[in-house]
């Protein structure tokens, strides 16, 4: 596997152009299986996730055109047309749905449109054992029936058509409000969603929903409101701008000290990422192509985070703050809410010098003026992204192992960093024991 090898210490000055949404993106796509015209989502990301998502779609029958755009001077921006004119298998196999949890998004889609599938179960991963029973028990309230057998959740609908219902989550679930409200776009009367995940990227699947044709109120609020049509119809949508991307160069500028411009970054959708950083000592401005974060005039603090369902603090930046907080002056104690096991990336900051201590689902970090470089490796992709942000600070060489984790949410990673005036490389290895 590759790794990525770091000598920090250079403040990073320069742009870097933020691309389209990997989480709105996973959503977006299995949207195309709610009708037989094309989907066509402009300012596609290209990452490892994305291709899963497409290979899975695809052995559904999911026919695919991708155009390479470049608005940012890259090559994100791709423009993938969607048709699943003939929805040709309902089954989602272990082999993809193990590599990506997101897959388990096929579900509502498949049974609104087609009245039946059998999806593998997700299983645990590396931040916790994320089930999927909300989602279930939300869709048998929809009248549909489901057994798990093999290790597949297996539904049907008898009758073939989905009704309205109200259901109630009674915890946030992103995944299970996406599930839901793409299943009650085609269902037969109102399906009311309480306490809705209200994340951006949910919004965003809302929006293009309601551009092909899908009648949704609430959007943004913890009520969606579905009244199901008949059919929907194709249309064309941009995937709205990654914020976690955004703020894990958010925190690149902050951990280097450094003075970066995000380009195309949504500013709005990083309130409390921004509170949390403004009350460290960082600094932000709007420009005319994003915003820009500064570093390099005030020192930087150390504050309490805690992790929440949006509007609150992001646990996908949960791992990238605290290699921030691990250089900052004074303590900081950083709260994990949303998942149980958020905390790999601890023992691996450790071993770089940074002082922590994990009590329960907090960690106290106390700041120390200087990390230094080591080899670390970490088990998903925000642990393995704070450790290329500590390795960017650090003294010294770190080299990240198992890179796969970065490539599955992060695009060119090493290249915009590189062009900031990061030390960063990528190395080619051909053994697989790494
Ligand atoms: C989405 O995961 C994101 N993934 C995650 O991004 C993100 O961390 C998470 O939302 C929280 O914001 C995608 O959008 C593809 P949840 P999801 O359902 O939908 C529990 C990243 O790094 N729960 O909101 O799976 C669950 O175990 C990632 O890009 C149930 O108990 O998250 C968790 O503790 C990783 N039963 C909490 O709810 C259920 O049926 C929130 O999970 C569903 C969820």
């Amino acid at each position: 596997m590759d790794k990525i090898r770091i000598v920090g210490g250079t403040p990073l000055k320069g742009v870097i152009p933020i691309g389209g949404a990997k989480n709105a993106a996973l959503t977006l796509m299995p949207a195309c299986l709610l009708t037989g015209e094309t989907l066509s989502l402009s300012n596609l990301p290209h990452l490892v996730d994305i291709t899963t998502m497409a290979n899975l779609l695809a052995q559904h029958g999911v026919g695919m055109v991708l155009n390479g755009q470049a608005p940012n001077g890259g090559h994100s921006g791709r423009v993938l047309e969607l048709t699943a004119a003939e929805i040709t298998n309902t089954t989602a196999p272990y082999d993809l749905v193990r590599k990506m949890r997101a897959s388990v998004l096929v579900l509502g889609p498949l049974l609104a449109r087609c009245g039946q599938a059998r999806v593998s179960l997700p299983g645990g991963c590396a931040i916790g054992t994320r089930p999927v029973d909300l989602h279930l028990k939300a869709l048998e309230q929809m009248g549909a029936r489901i057994d798990v057998d093999g290790g597949y959740i297996v539904a049907d609908v008898p009758g073939g058509r989905l009704k309205g219902a109200t259901v109630v989550f009674p915890q946030v679930t992103v995944g299970g409000t996406e599930n839901i409200l793409m299943a009650a776009t085609l269902a037969e009367g109102e399906t009311v969603i309480t306490n809705a995940a209200r994340e951006p990227e949910v919004s965003d699947l809302a929006y293009c929903l309601q551009a092909m044709g899908a009648k949704i109120e609430g959007i943004g609020t913890p009520t969606l409101r579905v009244t199901g049509v008949e059919r929907l119809h194709g249309c064309d949508y941009a995937v709205l701008p990654d914020r976690i991307e955004t703020g894990t160069y958010m925190v690149a500028a902050a951990i280097t000290r450094g003075d970066i411009e995000l380009i195309g970054a949504r500013r709005d959708l990083m309130q409390s990422v921004e509170k949390v950083m403004a009350e460290a000592g960082v600094e932000f401005e709007d420009t005319e192509r994003g915003f820009r974060v500064r570093a390099d005039r005030k020192p930087i603090r150390g504050v309490d985070i805690m992790t929440e369902p949006y509007p609150g603090f992001p646990t996908d930046m949960q791992a990238q703050l605290m290699a921030l907080m691990a250089t900052a002056e004074g303590a900081s104690m950083i709260t994990e809410t949303i998942f149980e096991n958020r905390f790999m990336h601890v023992p691996e900051l450790s071993r770089m010098g940074a002082r922590i201590n994990v009590h329960g689902s907090s960690a106290i970090v106390r700041g120390v003026p200087r990390l230094s470089g080591a080899p670390v490796m970490a088990t998903d992709l925000r642990a393995s992204v704070s450790l290329v942000l500590a390795g960017l600070a650090a003294h010294g060489e770190t080299l990240v192992n198992r890179v796969y984790h970065l490539d599955r949410g992060y695009e060119r990673v090493e290249e915009k960093l590189a062009a900031c005036g990061a030390v960063i490389e990528r190395v080619k290895s051909n053994d697989p024991a790494e």
